[in-house]
């Protein structure tokens, strides 16, 4: 498993030898420096365009798929597994250096329908652990870390536990996290494991309650010996609610690296819909409330990535009720629809950057 030391080795390569050759250090270099690894979402489409791919490369260490390692794209029927779109930026990566980060192989959304109906009886090892078993072998010793369970914690469930009531959950118990996080270890025992969530960001009421059951969980999986090995904070961001409560979020991150985690920032972007209209204060808003968050979140030594949700607001899909503001894009990513370097990109470059 990589660690920092000897990410900081690569990363002063890295800078050095962008530096030989004159060009711009990107977030890849900076973060490197740092001993962390940055990168983003992607789909395998976008590497059609010969202008991502070249910042793609600058800019990113780590990449995941966006939506193409999900069971509704991997397992579109029982049993038919479609690994093209994942294996496409899996060797892109691999082409190009970069690190892989797969998400996600337990999730309550984006299954296939036919599982949804089956869920309530098939057999655990037709529905459940087989398919953790077979993606993760799929991608064996070439995947740095897997996003094992997304999204666990529904507050609104009202559960003890604030687990959310999903399939898994009726049909397996609260232990199917357990289980899942078994299987993942046992098929690639290479791999960094983690729990992915969002809410544990925020400064409001409920992001109190969120971080609480979040540790919780995690403090029971560690207590029966399941192997989950990092906390993936998303990191979706909104640059125009309630900021981020640094103490708050310093303090929990203190209690996840206390259980002996890593911290990876997983899907890191800033809703800017509540913006105003005028780019150069959205984007310096949205700047500030990644350095916000960022700020705190490098401060913790357990921090071993950073993903963004991204890297371009290129492919970024247009909210349909904004469909009718002519010429607005989302400006929630680093660089802007030509690629070029925003606020935002400084302000993660500067996280880095800080000691
Ligand atoms: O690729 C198909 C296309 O062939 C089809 O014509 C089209 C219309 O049905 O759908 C396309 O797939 C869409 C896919 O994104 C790729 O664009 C799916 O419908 C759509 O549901 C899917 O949405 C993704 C969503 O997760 C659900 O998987 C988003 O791109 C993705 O950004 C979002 O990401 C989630 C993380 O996985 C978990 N954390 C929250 C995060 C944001 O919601």
């Amino acid at each position: 498993m990589l660690n920092r030391r000897m990410l900081l080795g690569a990363g002063m390569a890295a800078l050095s030898g962008l530096r030989a050759e004159g060009a711009a250090p990107g977030l890849r270099a900076i973060a490197a420096a740092r001993g962390v690894l940055f990168g983003t979402a992607a789909g395998s489409y976008q590497l059609r365009d010969g202008d991502f791919q070249t910042a793609l490369t600058r800019e990113a260490a780590i990449l995941v798929p966006e939506y193409e390692q999900v069971r509704e794209a991997i397992e579109p029927d029982p049993g038919r597994f479609d690994f093209a779109g994942a294996d496409l930026l899996t060797s892109f990566a691999g082409r190009s250096g970069m690190a892989m980060h797969g998400h996600t192989l337990v999730w309550y959304a984006a299954n296939p329908k036919w599982l949804d109906e089956k869920v309530a009886h098939a057999p655990d090892d037709e529905i459940f652990t087989y398919y953790i078993t077979k993606v993760m072998q799929h991608y064996a010793g070439a995947y740095r870390s897997w996003d094992v369970v997304n999204e666990a914690i529904w507050l609104q469930d009202g559960r003890a536990d604030g687990l959310r009531t999903s399939q898994w959950l009726k049909r397996f118990g609260p232990g199917y996290i357990d289980t899942a996080f078994h299987a993942a270890k046992q098929a690639d025992h290479k791999a960094l494991l983690v729990y992915s969530d969002w809410g544990c960001e925020g400064g409001e009421a409920w992001n109190d309650v969120f971080r609480a059951k979040t540790l919780q969980l995690l403090e029971g999986l560690k207590a029966r010996g399941v192997p989950v090995e990092a906390l993936g904070l998303q990191g979706h961001l909104n640059g125009f609610g309630p900021p981020v409560d640094q103490a708050k979020l310093r303090a929990f991150l203190d209690r996840v690296k206390a259980l002996g985690l890593k911290i990876l920032v997983t899907e890191l972007d800033v809703d800017d819909t509540k913006a105003p209209r005028e780019i150069a204060a959205r984007d310096q808003a949205v700047a500030d409330a990644t350095a916000r968050f960022l700020d705190v979140v490098m401060d913790n030594p357990a921090t071993v990535a950073v993903l963004t949700w991204g890297l371009t607001d290129r492919y970024l899909p247009k909210p349909a009720w904004l469909k009718g503001l002519p010429g607005y894009v989302p400006r929630k990513l680093p660089l802007d629809t030509d690629l070029k370097r925003k606020p935002m990109w400084n302000a993660i470059a500067r996280a880095f950057g800080r000691r």
